[in-house]
């Protein structure tokens, strides 16, 4: 980022990871050792159970983070049990990551299901945040910040086994961010997400066209988080 004013965005998915105590233990190290930075955004979408926990954490320690969800009902409020309707999750969330590569397979999720979540969103005043997993994925209408995140590169980065896995490159995604906005407007945002480790961020961030990362494993642990916050800041 030397040398850019662009603002960046951090955003920690936890998927369904950590309990209760082991969120608010999360919340307070990484609050209090955030680098005070107005370029950075960082957000955290836990699981639906510890939002209003993570939401309180973070009011009272008046931490610079925002809060997400990992999803949201395509539906309004209502008769829709188990649902996480928009208007119901503004009290707790600014931005909701929508149509991620592990709910499109294991939930079946569609182009269209996700379409509505981005309108229901829109409607509630929550940031969708809608995952594509390469080039042909549509980016929905309103849509105006997505993570590319190819799947073959999702959950490699900790491994630390050659050839078993890997992030994107940096220059690659940042072609993929450059098409993405060619074609759906340059005020697009594009994040990339996929293996997002300490050690290769910085590639990632410092590119012309990606805005930010998203980021799974890494995120878990506070002190690892940390380090990617502070790699930004290099
Ligand atoms: P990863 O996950 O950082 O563990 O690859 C990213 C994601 O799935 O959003």
């Amino acid at each position: 980022m030397a040398g850019s004013d662009k603002s960046i965005w951090i955003i920690a998915n936890w998927k369904s990871n950590k309990t209760i105590a082991e969120t608010l233990d999360w919340v307070s190290s990484v609050g209090s050792k955030l680098p005070k930075r107005e370029d950075l955004k960082v957000v955290v979408c836990p699981t639906f159970s510890a939002l209003s926990e993570v939401k309180k954490a973070i009011t009272v320690g008046n931490f610079p983070i925002m809060v997400g969800s990992q999803d949201l009902s395509p539906f309004e409020a209502g008769a829709y049990t188990g649902e996480e309707s928009a208007s119901l999750l503004k009290e707790l969330v600014e931005l909701s990551i929508i149509g991620h590569s592990e709910r499109r397979k294991n939930f079946s999720e569609t182009d269209e299901m996700i379409s509505k979540k981005v309108k229901r969103a829109n409607e509630a005043g929550i940031t969708p945040l809608v995952c594509v997993q390469d080039e042909e994925t549509p980016v929905p209408e309103e849509c105006k910040m997505i993570a590319y995140e190819p799947i073959w590169a999702i959950s490699t980065g900790l491994t630390n086994t050659p050839g078993v896995g890997r992030a994107d490159t940096p220059e690659d995604a940042n072609k993929l961010a450059i098409r993405f906005k060619q074609k759906y407007g340059k005020e697009l945002e594009v994040i990339y997400g996929g293996s997002v480790t300490a050690t290769n961020v910085k590639g990632f961030i410092i590119q012309s066209d990606i805005d930010g990362v998203l980021v799974g494993n890494a995120s878990l642990d506070a002190e690892e988080f940390i380090k990617i916050l502070k790699a930004c800041k290099e």
